[in-house]
């Protein structure tokens, strides 16, 4: 399980991060085409992550990179050369004199207010991410070529700063990430889509759907945002994070004692955390409710908390009967509520057991912060809106790519139609697709 929410911004922004007003941009992309799309894969169980496949480069290698909205970094394991880095499922990054200086107001950015050491202009810019899982990657801020093709047709070719990692380490060395890097995607000033956004290429917009099933898609721009049907909830603008502010929790439709959790989004994480005192709170909720219906299943060490049936599950429509639904209903603001059904909540893992995929975030040091991971986003379209500091999400059928034929100007509804199949053939570096309108 992975938790790719940054530590180092947890511990020290919160204290001295003051407001930011958003600023005006430059130049303001405007108008319908200037969004990318990209064709999500991976799944919360068993794999743990969601990836898309990023070309970089010249001439563009493509990449798969962890969709992340809780850092803002994009990095790639890189051949600088590489100190430490994980098997990955294409060759090395090679930077080729393409190193950002310490000097770039992007490298400032990267490192906490007072902490930005520029000794000579020429230096190069280091930096050093820690994520919540211990993991962390060690490398330099490099620039390059990121060639995607817009929703209106046209390539462009924008060069992104990222960093070139060369020095990754991974607590558990026994369920890697199968990936070449991170998709940072939060809204800080080293994200690329803030990047591509002050470029005027695209509105600092992003979404993602990602399917129960496995799969789904990615979008940054703001052509996929539905008329309606979107609930919305301003971002916190004093944290560095997609931060919504406290809910209260209730079980099965009933309001419960769980109250005021400060509530994060997190796409980086592969389960959803709670502060120890609901996580406890809550497994005795369900731990009654189930009312010895189901056995414990110890031996299962998939995750904390799993159960037995009197047959093993095979999937989790077979279990999600024994479950009620969770709602958070945000303090401070009417009628917005996120809603867990079990399928947001469980997985069924190889064993044929049912478990609890909302952790203890008290026991990973995530302190008061109460994150929702993928296992929670599944099924839902979410956008994080950094144009209008806001986050909305809405259920959606994540299985198909947005079709922009369907009902163009008058805003999309999903699901779209489109093929079934479309998802797994189309590789973003050829999108066939966009160019039949
Ligand atoms: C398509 O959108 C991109 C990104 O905003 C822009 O750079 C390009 O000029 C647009 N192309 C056309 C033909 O409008």
């Amino acid at each position: 399980m992975y938790l790719k929410a940054l530590v180092f911004f947890l511990l020290t922004w919160i204290a001295t991060a003051a407001y930011h007003p958003p600023k005006k941009q430059a130049k303001s992309a405007k108008g319908f085409g200037s969004s990318v799309v990209f064709p999500v894969s991976g799944n919360v169980y068993p794999k743990g992550y969601y990836y898309v496949t990023i070309s970089i480069g010249q001439p563009p290698k493509p990449y798969f990179l962890d969709i992340d909205t809780g850092s803002d970094l994009t990095w790639l394991q890189c051949d600088a050369p590489c100190k430490k880095c994980t098997p990955s499922p294409h060759s090395l990054y090679k930077p080729n004199k393409n190193l950002i200086t310490c000097l770039d107001p992007l490298c400032a950015s990267l490192h906490g207010p007072g902490d930005h050491n520029c000794p000579a202009p020429q230096e190069q810019c280091d930096y050093q991410i820690d994520y919540a899982d211990h993991g962390s990657s060690l490398g330099v801020l490099v620039k390059d070529s990121f060639p995607l093709k817009f929703t209106n047709g046209s390539t462009v070719a924008p060069q992104l700063a990222f960093g070139c990692g060369y020095n990754q380490e991974v607590l558990d060395t026994a369920h890697l990430p199968y990936t070449d890097g991170v998709l940072g995607l939060g809204s800080g000033k080293s994200s690329i889509l803030t990047q591509l956004s002050s470029m005027g290429l695209t509105r600092n917009v992003v979404g993602h759907c990602l399917s129960g099933q496995g799969g789904g898609f990615l979008f940054f721009g703001d052509d996929f945002l539905p008329n309606s049907g979107i609930v919305w909830k301003p971002i916190l603008s004093q944290l560095k994070y997609y931060s919504l502010g406290p809910a209260d929790l209730q079980f099965g439709g009933r309001a419960t004692n769980i109250k005021g959790l400060p509530i994060v989004f997190d796409s980086g994480s592969t389960f959803t955390y709670f502060t120890s005192q609901a996580y406890e709170a809550l497994v005795s909720l369900i731990k009654g409710d189930l009312n010895r219906k189901l056995k414990d299943a110890v031996e299962d060490k998939s995750l904390p908390v799993c159960w037995k049936g009197t047959k093993p599950f095979k999937s989790i429509r077979d279990a999600v009967s024994y479950f009620k639904p969770l709602v958070l209903s945000f303090t401070n603001a009417k009628n917005v509520q996120f809603h867990l059904q079990p399928e947001s909540y469980l997985i069924v893992t190889e064993h044929g057991n049912v478990c609890l995929g909302i952790l203890n975030g008290g026991e990973v040091g995530l302190g008061n912060f109460n994150v929702i991971g993928d296992i929670s986003l599944q099924d839902k379209l979410v956008i994080y809106d950094n144009e209008r500091q806001r986050v909305g999400w809405a259920p959606a059928n994540c299985n198909r790519l947005p079709n922009m034929d369907r009902d163009y100007g008058e805003g999309f509804r999903l699901p779209y139609a489109a093929d079934d199949g479309l998802l797994k053939e189309i590789c973003p570096a050829n999108f066939g697709f966009w160019s039949n309108r």
